[in-house]
């Protein structure tokens, strides 16, 4: 099996990893860090989410962080939204590319969004709509592929039917995303197996949460799929705050460290990544501790 020749890191620390820390953060470490993750060589950097500050109260500085981050012109800054509402914030905050997110399960859409699946894609449409005509690119996010805190097992074809609807819309991408970190390399292929029947390994991207340690070598099952796009977040950081025992995505210094012993290019530069994870994890601690 040929492994792909270059992966591009969807780097989600800044939104996925914070969304989930109960002190808040302030705004300038925020602004500071996703400074830094711009210096490593990181082609995507999701900066932040236009959700309502009353479900993630971490978040509610949005506008202000999107607004003062150095932007590199190589370097793409999306912003997770879950309605209109959200992308009208986004856009008039100036971003250029936002992310969508559902899931197969209803429980879960109803206690990350209040919303049926099928309200969240009509949600999701109108983004869709409203992206095309300003010309915004639209990635795409699906929760709990490999399993559900509160529905257990989700169906392969449950979340291929998803993605063909998604794409459908408009969406360049669909991340694949194992919320809970429930996933083996056994369910992932079998995720895998029907999924990609029906949605191109080039329009799919995995998002793996590490809480039992399987997160690397789901991974390496997806490489070997040939899907060279992956979610992950520096120093492990992150979870959804209305997922069950959600813990840490996979950490981007480990996958950067296990594809440069792959020999699979990423243009990140290892060591500087592994500053900017002391500094985040060197005042999230803190944080903590002033509680
Ligand atoms: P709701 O309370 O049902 O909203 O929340 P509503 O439509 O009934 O409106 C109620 C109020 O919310 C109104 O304000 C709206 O203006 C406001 P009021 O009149 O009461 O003052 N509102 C908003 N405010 C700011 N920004 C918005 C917005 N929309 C409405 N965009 C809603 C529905 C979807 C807004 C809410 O449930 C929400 O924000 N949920 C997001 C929760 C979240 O961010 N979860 C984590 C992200 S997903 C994830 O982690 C998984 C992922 O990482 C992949 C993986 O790991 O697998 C992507
Ligand atoms: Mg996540």
């Amino acid at each position: 099996m040929t492994l792909p020749a270059f992966v591009k890191i969807v780097e989600v620390s800044p939104r996925d990893g914070l969304q989930n820390e109960k002190n808040i953060v302030p705004t300038d470490i925020k602004i500071d860090f996703i400074n830094q993750l711009s210096e490593t060589g990181l082609s995507v950097i999701e900066a932040t989410s236009f959700v309502s500050p009353k479900w993630i109260p971490q978040l509610a500085d949005h506008t202000e962080v999107f607004k003062s981050i150095k932007k590199h012109q190589n370097i793409s800054y999306p912003v997770l939204v879950p309605n209109l509402q959200g992308f009208n914030e986004a856009l008039a905050a100036g971003v250029k590319e936002v992310a969508v997110f559902t899931t197969p399960s209803e429980t879960f859409s109803k206690k990350n969004t209040n919303s049926t699946v099928q309200e969240s894609l009509d949600n999701i449409k109108q983004v869709t709509d409203a992206a095309k005509k300003h010309h915004i690119p639209v990635r795409a996010y699906l929760s709990c592929v490999l399993g559900c805190p509160f529905e257990g097992d989700i169906a392969p074809k449950a979340v291929t039917d998803l993605a063909m609807t998604l794409l459908d819309f408009g969406c360049y991408e669909i991340s694949l995303g194992d919320t809970i970190g429930v996933g083996t390399p056994g369910s992932t292929k079998k995720l895998l197996d029907v999924f990609l029947k029906k949605i191109p390994e080039k329009q799919t991207a995995v998002h793996f949460h590490d809480t039992y340690g399987q997160a690397l070598v789901n991974i390496y099952v997806a490489l070997e799929y040939g899907i060279s796009v992956i979610d992950s977040s520096v120093a492990g950081i992150g979870g959804c705050p209305y997922a069950k025992g959600a813990t840490g995505n996979v950490a981007t210094e480990k996958v950067v460290y296990m594809l440069n012993g792959l020999g699979i290019k990423t243009g990140i530069d290892l060591n500087m990544l592994i500053k900017v994870s002391r500094f985040i994890t060197q005042r999230l601690p803190k944080l903590s501790d002033q509680k």
